[in-house]
């Protein structure tokens, strides 16, 4: 039992004014890149919800537990390191509850990345280079040197992250009324592959996960981790997939342009990496249905967007 009087009711209650703004997303059909007979492909739309992004989920969960733990408290500040979508979901979440923030980001992060985060007054440290190892290790000693002014919400380590994607299962499973056969999709902090995996594996253990990585070290595809020379995430648990494909590039670049062409979606590298993930799945199949996510839309991508336009369209 948690003692009521080290909940803070005024963030809790300011939390539950955007809770209906935090998942829900449409599950979009891929009709046209993809078609097969017996064999479907979706993709949810993750940037539809407060936060714009897929993170949103789990920064809303990290938020709301540690404010009913009674670790976040109004006069704190919200400490962590991101490359940007978990960054903007908590901006946007510690702007609604007046909570000061405190993100450490690569210096090598998008200047829209770095824009939108200064519009919600988020104090930004920059680490080197352009990965998040160097932020998490810049975060951990902000943290050390004032304990009692951070919440520290680590989300590489952070239970209430991958936590935070059962629900995104659930909606999986309502959404195609309980038929989902595969998910796939990418690992970062890899919260999104072990939520929505455990409690799709719990629902039915016959539905398979296959987790998608770059292939290679030196990707361009923001948000995810090629595992081989990545600093593992503590959250992750390599028991849980079934397989793992690899996805190039410059295979996601083209499918941008191919999404945004023929299915009216202009959608971020990463989405569409999650997109070639899934039809290099389905092809192997003779039935399913196969669920993917679209992280987030092209929105920060503005550099990405003018290279592929260049070159595809
Ligand atoms: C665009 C994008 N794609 C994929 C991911 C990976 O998601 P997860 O951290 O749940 O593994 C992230 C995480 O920040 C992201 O921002």
């Amino acid at each position: 039992m948690i003692p009521i009087g080290h909940i803070d009711s005024d963030l809790l209650r300011n939390m539950e004014t955007i809770k209906h703004l935090v998942g829900n997303t449409p599950l979009f059909p891929i009709k046209r890149i993809f078609k097969k007979k017996n064999v479907k492909i979706f993709a949810k739309m993750e940037w539809r919800q407060f936060g714009g992004s897929i993170k949103s989920r789990p920064a809303f969960n990290i938020i709301k537990q540690a404010i009913l733990r009674g670790d976040l408290k109004k006069g704190m500040t919200l400490l962590d390191a991101s490359s940007g979508n978990t960054g903007i979901a908590y901006a946007h979440i510690a702007a609604a509850l007046k909570l000061k923030m405190k993100l450490v980001i690569p210096e090598g992060a998008t200047v829209e990345r770095k824009r939108i985060l200064k519009m919600f007054g988020v104090d930004l440290v920059y680490s080197e280079g352009k990965r998040t190892s160097g932020s998490q290790d810049a975060a951990r000693i902000i943290y050390a040197e004032n304990p009692d002014q951070y919440f520290y919400a680590d989300q590489y380590s952070n239970n209430d992250n991958w936590y935070a994607h059962y629900l995104t299962a659930e909606e999986i499973l309502q959404q195609t009324n309980q038929g989902v056969t595969h998910f796939c999709c990418s690992l970062g902090t890899t919260g999104t592959f072990m939520g929505t995996g455990r409690r799709l594996k719990a629902f039915n253990p016959d539905i398979q996960l296959v987790s998608l990585q770059p292939d290679h070290s030196e990707h361009n595809l923001e948000g995810w981790k090629h595992l081989a020379t990545a600093k593992i995430p503590s959250i992750y648990d390599d028991s849980l997939a079934d397989d793992t494909l690899f996805v190039n590039t410059e295979e996601a670049y083209k499918m941008i342009a191919d999404i945004s062409l023929h299915e009216g979606l202009l959608v971020s590298p990463s989405s569409a990496a999650n997109l070639v993930g899934a039809i290099k799945l389905a092809e192997t199949l003779d039935n399913g249905i196969v669920v993917t996510v679209f992280t987030d839309n092209a929105a920060k991508y503005s550099q990405v967007i003018d290279e592929v336009a260049a070159q595809y369209l």
